[in-house]
């Protein structure tokens, strides 16, 4: 999500350094484009767009190497990449637009240094303007029981996010404790909600108090210490709210186990409500007390959606009575994988990327996905 003040980030994937250079030097003469890198080989496009998060990317079709042009763009779209991919050919391989299938536009060798700004441009107003359709998505992660896996999946989640090219900020929604501080490793004197200013806040100053994880993900810590998180009132966390919809396009909070003020200003602020369960009697009575209570408030039933964390961790319990008590299937499910998920989390890096190919990774990707797709939030929200 640039601005349309700030320059358009475009990634070209290009192995023939003459077109490269080519490219570069028709970029060198102008402001409203910066290359942020050309990478050679297609096997390690996915890497970079998640590090350098480019705004548009440009393929060379005919991209050799065993991770071909077409492949590239191919496995750029099965991930659900929200940045839009142009597609550079030559006259004598021409390829179509096709938005379905992740081409959203196609410029043919040779170019002039108008026609790639013009095709880069008009590309990164279409996808801007579609996400401005859709709007940006605040998703609370809660559970009414503590050590379900809040924390653990709402990281993980921010991250995988952000690696389809989403504009992700993770909130420390559990003020007293907040668990990401310890998660992340972050130093005790790295700001926090409190230090944002009390009556107008900005986006300039959101800038200077956020935590800038190398997992891609900006982050709103919780206050350092347990006593200062009463010093955060409803308002705060309303104003708050509101300034990171703006900003970012996906806002994940981390909430605490208790239904207090300040959790229910982040549930009726948000457009999902991820609700965590296990195979455990105790939290599925809890989720159903909950469940009335959200009820009770007038929140609309598309607006909670059920995870099942450890999901073969049944414990004696069958599927069909979670789906029965909860009066549906829960929608999305995490299975349990302790070595990786101990392991990341001791070290402060997310599973997702630690082994993006484990069992654990792939479901939460499969959730992030779907999550996507739930309906717009105006028709979500209370
Ligand atoms: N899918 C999973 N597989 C294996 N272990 C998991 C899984 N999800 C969470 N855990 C483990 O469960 C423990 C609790 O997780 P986490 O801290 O994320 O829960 P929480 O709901 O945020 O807890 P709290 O209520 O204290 O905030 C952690 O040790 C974590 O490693
Ligand atoms: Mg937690």
């Amino acid at each position: 999500m640039s601005s349309s003040t700030s320059q358009i980030r475009l990634l070209l994937v290009e192995d023939v350094p003459q077109v490269a250079q080519y490219v570069r030097g028709l970029l060198n003469a102008q402001q409203a484009i910066k290359l942020v890198d050309v990478v050679t080989d297609g096997s390690r496009v996915a890497a970079q767009v998640q590090q350098l998060r480019p705004d548009v990317i440009v393929v060379d079709w005919l991209l050799q190497g065993r991770t071909k042009g077409r492949r590239v763009v191919e496995v750029l779209h099965e991930g659900g990449l929200h940045i839009p991919v142009i597609a550079l050919t030559v006259p004598q391989s021409p390829v179509e637009p096709d938005p379905k299938a992740g081409i959203a536009a196609v410029i043919s060798m040779p170019f002039s240094g108008f026609e790639l700004v013009n095709v880069v441009n008009a590309v990164h107003a279409a996808a801007s303007a579609s996400e401005g359709v859709h709007g940006s998505r605040v998703i609370a992660v809660f559970a009414p029981k503590g050590g379900v896996g809040k924390t653990t999946i709402s990281f993980n989640l921010a991250v995988t996010l952000a690696t389809l090219g989403h504009r992700t900020c993770l909130m420390d929604g559990s003020l007293q404790f907040g668990d990401l501080r310890s998660l992340l490793k972050v130093p005790g004197d790295a700001p926090s909600i409190l230090d944002l200013p009390t009556d107008r806040v900005g986006e300039s100053d959101l800038a200077d108090v956020l935590w800038r994880d190398p997992s891609g993900i900006d982050i709103l810590l919780a206050p350092p210490r347990v006593e200062l998180a009463e010093m955060v009132s409803v308002r705060d966390v309303d104003k708050v709210v509101s300034l990171l919809r703006r900003v970012y396009q996906v806002v994940v909070i981390d909430m605490a186990a208790t239904l207090g003020d300040v959790s229910l200003a982040i549930l009726d602020a948000a457009d999902t409500v991820l609700e965590i369960v296990t195979y455990d009697s105790t939290t599925i009575r809890n989720t159903l007390a909950v469940a009335d209570a959200f009820r009770a408030i007038g929140y609309p039933a598309g607006k909670v959606r059920y995870l099942v964390n450890r999901a073969d961790s049944a414990g004696g319990i069958r599927p069909d009575d979670l789906a029965r008590a909860l009066g549906r299937a829960p929608e999305h499910s995490v299975i349990s994988d302790g070595k990786l998920v101990v392991e990341s989390n001791n070290q402060g890096v997310p599973f997702v990327l630690a082994s993006p190919e484990a069992q654990i990774s792939r479901d939460v990707a499969t959730m992030a996905a779907s999550l996507l797709k739930a309906p717009a939030p105006a028709a979500a929200r209370r």
